[in-house]
C-alpha cells in the first residue's frame, strides 16, 4: 500500500530545496554534514538500522574513475557487478573460465567491507557466441549448464552471498520465455539450476530475478506460483529479486508491498535488485519531485515487509546508467546525477530510511 502523506511530500520538497541552496552556496550536505550532526552518515548505515542493506550495481570500466569509486565505497555496503559476471564475461570460450571482471568488483567489495550479490548465472541475453551459434541436443545442454553453473558458484563460494540463478524467465502474460534452456530443456531447467547451484554452495541464497513483477498482475503471479512448486518440492530457493526498472510515464506500482509480502508467506526473501526510475529527458523539478517520491516510497514499502532483505540501484549515478542507451529520449533515472551530485530521490531515501 502506498504511504504518501502530504506532510512527508511536503518535507521531502523542503529538503530537496535547501539541500540545492546549500550546494548552490558550496555548503556540504552529505556525510560529513550528516555528522556533524550527529546523524548516521551513509544510506547503508541508515539502512542497516533497519536490518537492511543498501547497495549499487557497478561495472569494472567505471572503476578507473576515482569520484565515483569513492563515492561506491563509502555510501552503499552492497555491490552487484552490473556486467562482469555473466556467461559472456565467465565463459567466452567452452570450458575456458575468466574470473577477472568479477574477482577485481569481489575485491573492490571485500576493501569497503562490503556485501556482493552475484549476477547472473542463467539468462537469455550476454551469452556467448559458442553457446548462441550452434544447436544443443537436451543432454549436451543439460552438461553444458551444470559446468557453468557449477564452476561459477564454486569460484565465488564465501564471497557472493546471494545469486541470481534464472534470470528473466517469464514473459508479461507470465508464459515462460522461449529461451534456449526452455527451449531445449523445458521448464525444469530452473529447478535444476537451483539445485546445481545448491551443491556449489549450500549456503549462498538463491534467487529467480525479473523485472516488472513489482506489481501483482500476471507475470508476478507466474513467480508466485512457481515459487510456491519449488518451496513444495523442496527445490532450494530462497528468494525473489524484483528489479524494479520504473518508468514515470508508467506509473508508481502500488501494490508493491501486498507483492513483497505475498512472497515473505511463502518462506522467502525479496530484494528490490536493480532500482531506477527513468524519466523522459530534460528532467525538471516536477519530474525530479515524483521520481524522488517513488524512490521514498519503495524503500517504505521494503522497510514494511521483514524479509524485503535490501535494495540495490541499478549504478547509482546518470553518469553510468544503462538507460540512455536503451531508451531513447529517457535517462535521469539514479539518485546521483551526471555530476555526482545528489538529486531529490537522495534525500528522499535518506528520508525513508530514517
Ligand atoms: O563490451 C562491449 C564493448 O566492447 C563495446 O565497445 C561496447 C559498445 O557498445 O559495448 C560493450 O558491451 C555492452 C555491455 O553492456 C558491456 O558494457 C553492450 O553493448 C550493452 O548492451 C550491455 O548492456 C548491459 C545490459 O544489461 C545488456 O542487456 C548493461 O550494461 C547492463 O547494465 C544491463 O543489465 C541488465 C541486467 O543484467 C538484467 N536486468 C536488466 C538490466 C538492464 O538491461
Amino acid at each position: 500500500m502506498r504511504t504518501t502523506t502530504t506532510r512527508s511530500r511536503t518535507r521531502l520538497r523542503l529538503a530537496g530545496a535547501l539541500a540545492t541552496v546549500l550546494v548552490a552556496a558550496g555548503i556540504a550536505t552529505g556525510p560529513a554534514a550528516a555528522h556533524a550532526e550527529g546523524k548516521p552518515q551513509t544510506l547503508a548505515d541508515l539502512a542497516q538500522r533497519h536490518g537492511r542493506y543498501f547497495g549499487s550495481a557497478t561495472d569494472n570500466p567505471e572503476l578507473v574513475d576515482e569520484p565515483y569509486k569513492a563515492i561506491l565505497g563509502s555510501e552503499f555496503d552492497q555491490i552487484t557487478p552490473g556486467n562482469g559476471m555473466k556467461w559472456y564475461a565467465t565463459e567466452p570460450q567452452q570450458g575456458v573460465f575468466d574470473w577477472s571482471q568479477g574477482d577485481e568488483i569481489v575485491n573492490l567489495a571485500r576493501a569497503n567491507h562490503q556485501k556482493v550479490r552475484g549476477h547472473t548465472l542463467v539468462w537469455h541475453s550476454q551469452l556467448p557466441g559458442w553457446l548462441t551459434s550452434r544447436e544443443w541436443t537436451a543432454p549436451e545442454l543439460r552438461a553444458v549448464l551444470k559446468k557453468h553453473i557449477q564452476a561459477e558458484v564454486r569460484h565465488y563460494r564465501g564471497k557472493v552471498f546471494a545469486w541470481d540463478v534464472v534470470n528473466e524467465a517469464f514473459n508479461e502474460d507470465g508464459t515462460y520465455r522461449e529461451t534456449v534452456f526452455y527451449k531445449t530443456l523445458g521448464p525444469g531447467y530452473i529447478a535444476d539450476a537451483l539445485r546445481w547451484a545448491h551443491q556449489a554452495d549450500p549456503k549462498v541464497k538463491l534467487y529467480l530475478n525479473d523485472y516488472n513483477i513489482e506489481s501483482v498482475g500476471a507475470k508476478s503471479d507466474a513467480y508466485y506460483e512457481l515459487a510456491k512448486e519449488l518451496r513444495a518440492q523442496g527445490v532450494p530457493l530462497h528468494g525473489i529479486g524484483l528489479q524494479a526498472h520504473l518508468a514515470l510515464q508508467y506509473g508508481y506500482p502500488t501494490t508493491l508491498e501486498d507483492n513483497l509480502r505475498r512472497f515473505s508467506r511463502l518462506g522467502l526473501d525479496t530484494a528490490l535488485t536493480e532500482v531506477d526510475i527513468r524519466m523522459y529527458v530534460p528532467a525538471d523539478e516536477a519530474k525530479l519531485a515524483t521520481q524522488a517520491e517513488w524512490y521514498r516510497d519503495l524503500t517504505e514499502a521494503c522497510l514494511a515487509v521483514r524479509r524485503c532483505v535490501g535494495i540495490t540501484l541499478w549504478d547509482y549515478t546518470d553518469k553510468y546508467s544503462w538507460i540512455p542507451a536503451f531508451f531513447d529520449g529517457e535517462g535521469a533515472a539514479l539518485p546521483w546525477d551526471e555530476q555526482l551530485a545528489r538529486k531529490p530521490a537522495y534525500f528522499a531515501i535518506r528520508e525513508a530510511l530514517r
